[in-house]
C-alpha cells in the first residue's frame, strides 16, 4: 500500500490549526505539529489540546517560526508543510520559505491563507493590509519555486457573525457598529 504523505502543521494550536491537525491524523497521515516550548506557559488551556493531539497519534516537535534550525529540523520529517499561523505572523512566513528551501525535501507547501482569495479582492482596511501581506507571501513562494496550494475558503460565519464583523471586539456589539471604509464599498454574500 502507498505510504501516506507526512504532514507538518505550524500553528496547530490556533483557531484553525487545531482542526487541520485533527483532520490530518484522522485521514491517516503521519502528522507532526510544531509547537512553541512556552505555549502552555502562556496559554495553560492549550495543554489539553496538545495532550489530545498526542492521544490522536500526532507527534509534537518543539520550535518557533523565528528559530531557523528548529524549522529545518522539523521540515526534514515531512513531505507537506501546512502553515496555520495567525494574521500577525503572515509576513514572517518568509522564514518558513527559507527553511523549506534549505531542507530541500518538501513536496508541497500550504501557506496560512484560509480566507479570501487575496489575488482577486478589493478590500478596505484593515483587511486590505492583511490581504496584501498574504499576496506578498504567495509571490515569495512562487519565486522560491516551491510547489504550493493556496486554500481560499472565504470568511467563516462562526468567526465573523458573533461580532457582526466588528474587528475590535469578541462579543456582539450592542451600542454601536463601525462601518469599514467610507460606507460605500459593495459587499457580496455567496451561499455555498
Ligand atoms: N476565513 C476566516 O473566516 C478566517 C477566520 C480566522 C482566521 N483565518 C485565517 O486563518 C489563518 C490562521 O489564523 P488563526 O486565527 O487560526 O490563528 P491563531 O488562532 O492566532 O493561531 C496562531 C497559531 O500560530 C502559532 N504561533 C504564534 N507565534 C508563533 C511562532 N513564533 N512560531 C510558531 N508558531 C507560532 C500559535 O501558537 P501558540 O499556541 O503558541 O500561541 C498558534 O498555534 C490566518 O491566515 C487567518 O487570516 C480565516
Amino acid at each position: 500500500m502507498a505510504q501516506k504523505t507526512k504532514i507538518l502543521i505550524i500553528g496547530g494550536t490556533g483557531y484553525i490549526g487545531k482542526f487541520v491537525v485533527e483532520a490530518s491524523v484522522k485521514e491517516g497521515h503521519p502528522t507532526f505539529v510544531l509547537v512553541r516550548e512556552n505555549t502552555t506557559t502562556k496559554h495553560p488551556e492549550k495543554a489539553n489540546l496538545i495532550h489530545n493531539f498526542k492521544t490522536l497519534g500526532a507527534t509534537i516537535l518543539y520550535g518557533d517560526i523565528h528559530d531557523h534550525e528548529s524549522l529545518v529540523k522539523a521540515i526534514k520529517h515531512v513531505d507537506v508543510v501546512i502553515s496555520t499561523v495567525g494574521g500577525g505572523l503572515v509576513a514572517d512566513q518568509v522564514k518558513l520559505i527559507a527553511a523549506i528551501k534549505e531542507a530541500g525535501n518538501v513536496k508541497r507547501f500550504l501557506p496560512s491563507e484560509f480566507g479570501t482569495d487575496v489575488d482577486h479582492v478589493n478590500a478596505v482596511e484593515p483587511a486590505k493590509t492583511t490581504f496584501a501581506g498574504k499576496a506578498r507571501i504567495r509571490r515569495a513562494v512562487e519565486a522560491a519555486d516551491i510547489p504550493h496550494t493556496y486554500i481560499s475558503c472565504n470568511g467563516f460565519a462562526g468567526y465573523f457573525l458573533p461580532t457582526v464583523g466588528q474587528m475590535d471586539t469578541h462579543t456582539a456589539p450592542r451600542e454601536k457598529i463601525t462601518i469599514l471604509g467610507d460606507g460605500n464599498p459593495k459587499g457580496r454574500i455567496i451561499n455555498a
